[in-house]
């Protein structure tokens, strides 16, 4: 049965952590602490601006992020440093399971969406850079709503903008608080899992499923199709 597939973009279907290579030409070898504390910064400034209704563009979350890792961790940078890295952060690669796993779910006649935090121009961004934007139906981006992930008012965004309905559309998702969200909103979610000693948070409300891999992605919703 076709379903509707919401893609989360930094994490998921981009890696966020090649920032460190750009970073280690900035900071040798600080660059996976601070590459961390930055994803780190930047999710916490989406969710205080959510609480706070004081909406910016998630690049503005990103920015401020990586200036205070600049000033907490005593790593100042030039402004052609800094350029470098805000420009590296809008062409990150995507995960070398991506591109086969799309063609698959596209042939299989589900609808495909990018889904994020990020505005949709940034994603449109990084979808063509990484040559992928073909596969997706559509973006959908938190910016539409003026709230970041988790609020339910960013999932039903989703349902609304797709024509999803509760329990037939997926969020597919390596960050367990979007899983969570998700869930919570009613989202069918698949938590990818790509790295091992990755921690879903101990919140009853678990993923409707979890893969290793987004190759695993088409067996495992063909499974849920079964059960169904
Ligand atoms: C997103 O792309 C931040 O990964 C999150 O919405």
């Amino acid at each position: 049965m076709s379903k509707i597939l919401g893609f989360d973009v930094y994490g998921t279907l981009v890696n966020t952590a090649a920032i460190e290579v750009p970073l280690r030409d900035c900071m040798g070898e600080l660059a996976g602490v601070f590459a961390a504390r930055w994803g780190e910064k930047q999710l916490e400034y989406s969710f205080r601006r959510g609480l706070m209704q004081h909406y910016a563009d998630f690049s503005v979350c990103t920015r401020q992020a990586l200036d205070y890792c600049c000033e907490a961790m005593a790593q100042p940078l030039s402004n052609e440093q800094r350029c470098r890295l805000i420009a590296a952060y809008a062409e990150l690669p995507i995960f070398a399971d991506v591109l086969d796993a799309l063609a698959q779910l596209a042939s299989e006649g589900n609808r495909l969406f990018a889904f994020s935090n990020g505005a949709t121009a940034d994603v449109k961004g990084i979808l063509a850079k990484a040559e992928i934007s073909d596969w997706f139906e559509g973006v959908v981006s938190a910016e539409d709503v003026r709230v970041f992930k988790p609020s339910p008012a960013v999932y039903a965004h989703f349902l609304r903008s797709t024509g999803g309905v509760v329990g037939h559309s997926w969020l597919v998702s390596s960050n367990p608080f979007d899983v969570i969200g998700a869930r919570s909103a009613g989202m069918q979610a698949a938590w990818v899992k790509r790295d091992a000693d990755a921690v879903y948070d101990p919140w009853d409300i678990a993923p409707s499923v979890c893969v290793k891999s987004l190759a695993e992605l088409p067996a495992r919703l063909a499974e849920r199709d079964v059960s169904e």
